[in-house]
């Protein structure tokens, strides 16, 4: 079978009621979502906080689908064997993180797990350039990493048509992660991303006890960017 590089919506679980992981994951799926994007903070890497292996552990039975695990921590090595382990299907560590990307991303496929490899918008399009034959995924952050709801940074679009170029025909997801919305997805999608991470475009308006506005919301991205994608 060929790369599938159909658009996938990952909706991200930092928009969702943390109190209720479950049951959020559960109604999401059930109302499109393709992948679960899992944001690990560490107060440190990232100014904010949110859960750790653990609660990975926790949500893993509730996913049907691919569990995304976003590491914005620092240091990453010590903890891949925890996450791993935690049932994820991705691990994607930031090119930031340091000191050696390179062996994070062996490491992270020497736990089992298909390897991510993340870019801050300041970070050039470059540092996958060693990199490219190690990595599943290769996420441009469209936002500063730490918070959801902030405002899409358009010139990652150009970061985005050359990290296509430099792709190829490798099986390489591009994800967005930050500000997708039915009216940026098309703009990443034409430039060649096939993940569109969405955290309050999804879970905004809907909840658990009224689940609709989720799918309504997972749709109008979705076929924004279909439309879009070259
Ligand atoms: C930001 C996170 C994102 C965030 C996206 O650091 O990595 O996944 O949840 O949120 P929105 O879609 O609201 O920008
Ligand atoms: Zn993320």
């Amino acid at each position: 079978m060929s790369f599938d590089r159909s658009i996938k919506i990952a909706p991200s679980i930092l928009a969702s009621d943390f109190a209720n992981f479950g049951a959020e994951i559960e109604a999401v799926e059930a109302q499109g979502a393709d992948w679960i994007h899992v944001d690990v903070m560490d107060g440190h890497f990232v100014p904010n906080i949110t859960f750790g292996p653990e609660t990975c552990k926790a949500i893993r039975p509730h996913i049907k689908g691919v569990m995304d695990v976003h590491l914005m921590i620092a240091p990453v090595d010590p903890y891949i064997e925890a996450f791993a382990a935690s049932g994820a299907d991705i691990i994607t560590a930031h090119a930031e993180a340091g000191p050696h990307i390179h062996r994070t991303l062996q490491a992270i496929r020497g736990a089992g797990a298909k390897a991510g490899l993340a870019l801050n918008p300041g970070t050039p399009v470059e540092a996958v350039d060693y990199l490219l034959d190690m990595v599943d995924l290769i996420c441009v952050m469209t936002v500063n990493p730490g918070f959801g709801g902030q405002k899409f940074i358009q010139s990652q679009i150009a970061k985005v048509e050359a990290l296509r170029a430099k792709i190829g025909d490798r099986p390489i997801h591009i994800e967005i992660d930050g500000g997708v919305t039915p009216v940026t997805a098309p703009l990443v999608a034409a430039a060649g991303a096939d993940v569109l991470v969405a955290g309050s475009a999804v879970f905004g308006g809907g909840s658990v006890a009224d689940p609709a506005p989720y799918g309504d919301n997972i749709r109008a991205i979705r076929e924004a960017a279909t439309a879009a994608q070259s």
